[in-house]
């Protein structure tokens, strides 16, 4: 926002991160953000707080982007972030001002939202919201945010909308397309979107599985069905499925919400969309196993990747992670390396072993698994990595290692639903 021209107060109420953030730095991976933060902390264009009485002076629109994680005591959204942040912002609303959420929230929360605000601040209903969801991607969250595909705008007034086209003119004028809607389209255009992706992702994992049963190939598959444009070969990856902070959980809120509205039947399938993910985990713990003779118990097993995708140091519900912790129980012994998130995964999985390089953690392995596609990975010489190990055999769980090259230098690859050699 800074970037875009405006003068901006961040609120951040966690000491150490309102300290990095201070200081110029992001306190997690994004390319590209550390240097828009150094630049606009230095200009004075950005600060930030912990206090919502400074906030609320300081503010004609406010963006509420705290988390929304899985509930610790079900599948709904934990609410908790939202709620504080909006009381603690709305009590010291004391001029018109327009509150917009972005969080990923349970459909109807917006609405409760309002009522609250209406009745905390001390302008009353001159203290408006709107819903306005973000798209963007973790490890493209800046260029996502600069320049956005599309713009959402949840808005119960004429003002509203008119504050919002007025902060996104530039993205506006520059062709992006802007949908304006009701608080509860707002909110599921969000959950919905996350919901297809996570739905597209399962779809082609089970057809991994059938193509592994009849022997064809999901990467030659994808392509041929991305080439329509119906269809579009995006988010047709087969692999070790969707993790993050995102895809799980919303689909699961979603699932929960649709049940508190009467109509869980009609989201039922996202169970078999989660139950699919949750079994490619599962199904690479047993072809690791597969490969090693049947038997963990020693086996040195190398792992690239903990980040649940490439570009960032996010490791929340990784299936790198999650497969490396349930081979370590297993009884191998894991050696984990990942070009940023090692120190986010220790902090999860402290036992497990973390090496500094892609070959330090291959040395001695007697089986490589490629879990995170990070460029790093597919730019490794085969022979090299082959003169570390103590057998050739390399599982790739996203499908993008170059095979022939590998298979060349005297390896055994396994991919997803690929073809067999
Ligand atoms: C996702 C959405 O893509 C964003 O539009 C949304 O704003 C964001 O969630 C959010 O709700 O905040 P993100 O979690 O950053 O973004 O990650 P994705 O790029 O969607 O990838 C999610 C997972 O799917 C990753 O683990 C990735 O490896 C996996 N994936 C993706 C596949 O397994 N196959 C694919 O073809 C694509």
């Amino acid at each position: 926002m800074a970037e875009l021209g405006h003068e901006v107060l961040g609120v951040e109420i966690d000491d150490a991160k309102r300290a990095a953030l201070s200081a110029g730095r992001a306190p997690f991976h994004e390319p590209g953000l550390d240097a828009l933060l150094a630049t606009h902390v230095g200009t004075g264009r950005l600060r930030f707080t912990d206090s919502f009485a400074e906030a609320g002076d300081f503010g004609d629109l406010h963006f509420l982007c705290v988390g929304t994680p899985q509930s610790a005591v079900g599948l709904g959204a934990d609410l908790t972030a939202v709620v504080d942040a909006v009381e603690s912002l709305a009590a010291q609303l004391t001029r018109p001002t327009l509150l917009v959420g972005k969080s990923t929230v349970p459909v109807g929360t917006a609405a409760r939202l309002a009522e609250r605000m209406a009745e905390l601040a001390p302008v009353g209903a001159a203290a408006e919201l709107a819903w306005n969801p973000e798209f963007l991607r973790e490890g493209f969250g800046v260029e996502d945010t600069l320049h956005p595909d599309r713009i959402v705008m949840g808005v119960a007034s004429e003002r509203s909308e008119q504050v919002l086209r007025t902060f996104y003119a530039d993205a506006i004028a520059g062709g992006t397309p802007v949908v304006v809607t009701d608080f509860a389209t707002a909110e599921l255009a969000k959950v919905a979107a996350n919901a297809f992706l996570a739905t597209k992702i399962s779809f082609i994992n089970a057809i991994a599985e059938v193509c592994e049963a009849a022997g064809a190939d999901v990467v030659d598959l994808a392509d041929a069905m991305g080439h329509d444009r119906r269809i579009g070969r995006a988010f047709l990856n087969a692999g070790v499925g969707f993790g993050g902070g995102c895809l799980p959980k919303d689909i699961r809120a979603f699932l929960h919400r649709a049940g508190e509205l009467g109509v869980d039947d009609a989201m039922s399938f996202l169970k078999q969309v989660d139950d699919i993910n949750q079994r490619r985990r599962a199904q690479l713990v047993q072809t690791a196993t597969e490969l090693l003779d049947g038997n963990l118990v020693g086996k040195r097993v190398c792992v690239w990747g903990a980040a649940f995708k490439p570009g960032s140091d996010d490791v929340r519900d990784s299936p790198a992670l999650w497969i490396a912790g349930q081979l370590q129980l297993g009884g191998a012994k894991v050696i984990v390396y990942d070009p940023q998130a090692a120190h986010t995964a220790r902090q999860v999985y402290p036992t497990l072993e973390y090496a500094g390089s892609s070959i330090e953690a291959a040395r001695g392995a007697d089986l490589i698994l490629h879990l995170t596609e990070w460029q790093e990975f597919r730019e490794l010489d085969p022979a090299e990595v082959g003169a570390a190990v103590a057998r050739r055999v390399l599982l790739d769980g996203r499908n993008v290692l170059d095979a022939p090259a590998w298979r060349a230098a005297g390896w055994t690859l396994r991919g997803i639903g690929r073809r067999p050699a």
